[in-house]
């Protein structure tokens, strides 16, 4: 469990840049005294001064360094849309860094990450974690999106020693979801052996753990759900995990958000 130095700070927005139609990355001056934080955990940002939207909204971290703290944005809804319609220069409300439970670093030579969508975040920060601690060790990635235009390429590209890209409506790289390009390298034996790290939508973690049962040395996976209080107050993010006989509740903000993939009871997680 990571100890918590979390907090509210008031961060500039330093700058922006649109990298698809939906997603923008946010580059904020990292406030005075902001903890360090791990890959995994994530900040919650307050939308606006109205009250609606009330909830603030929960952000993984992916990248932080002595002076900013980087964002990956997409606007699904209206939270999304005001908080990446901001501009250099503006205010930023934000808490944390949240989140108990973060990415071990790989006891191997290799790191496979499995990245759908916004996933990518907390994969990225902890490629780039590890390449600063120098690590000796190769980072693949496997990450998908729906079409050319959302793949944010350029960025992955840079950062990890192998990248293999997956469209569902097949403009770039292979043609279907991230798991079934996971499953097609499995039937070839092409598959890196390692540590698996995962992060995208339910359903996807939910296939990626059976399509790669047995073939991994371990699967850590940073869960998304919808949040309330993000400090693991109010239990709306309970997600139930295998317990000794009995399936026990964990909170992703509080207890997560990085589980390990086989301890959920994913038949049993309902929203
Ligand atoms: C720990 C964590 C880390 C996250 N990291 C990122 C990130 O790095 N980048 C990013 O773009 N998004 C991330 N998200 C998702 C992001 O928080 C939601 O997209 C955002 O809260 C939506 O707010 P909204 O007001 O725009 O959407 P709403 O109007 O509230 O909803 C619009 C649609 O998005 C869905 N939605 C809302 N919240 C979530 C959620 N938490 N998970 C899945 N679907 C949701 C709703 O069901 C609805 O279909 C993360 C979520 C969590 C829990
Ligand atoms: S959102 Fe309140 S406990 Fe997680």
């Amino acid at each position: 469990m990571i100890s918590s130095g979390r907090g509210c700070f008031t961060a500039i927005l330093k700058r922006k840049a649109q990298l698809s139609p939906s997603c923008s990355l946010l580059v904020i001056e990292r406030p005075d005294g902001f903890p360090d934080a791990r890959p995994g955990q994530f900040v919650s940002i307050r939308v606006s001064d109205s009250p609606v939207p009330l909830l603030r909204r929960p952000y993984s971290i992916m990248d932080l360094t002595p002076k900013s703290l980087s964002l990956l944005v997409k606007a699904v809804g209206r939270g999304s849309a005001e908080i990446a319609a901001r501009k250099p220069g503006d205010a930023i409300d934000l808490m944390g860094p949240l989140g108990g439970a973060a990415f071990p670093e790989p006891e191997g030579k290799a790191a496979i990450f499995v990245a759908g969508g916004t996933g990518l975040a907390p994969l990225l920060f902890a490629a780039r974690s590890w390449r600063r601690k120098r690590l000796r060790v190769k980072t693949h990635i496997f990450y998908g999106a729906g079409s050319r235009g959302e793949l944010l390429r350029d960025l992955v590209n840079r950062e990890f020693s192998e990248c293999r890209f997956a469209t569902l409506d097949g403009s770039s790289g292979f043609r279907g979801d991230v798991v079934a390009l996971c499953r097609e390298l499995a039937l070839k034996k092409r598959l890196p052996a390692g540590t698996l790290y995962s992060c995208g939508p339910r359903g996807m973690v939910r296939a990626l753990v059976g399509a790669t049962r047995g073939l991994f040395r371990a699967h850590y996976t940073s869960l998304e759900s919808i949040m309330a209080c993000g400090v693991g107050a109010c239990r709306g993010c309970a997600v139930p995990v295998k317990g000794a006989g009995a399936t026990a509740l964990r909170t992703v903000c509080g207890d997560g958000t990085v589980f390990r993939a086989e301890d959920i009871a994913w038949e049993e997680w309902e929203e």
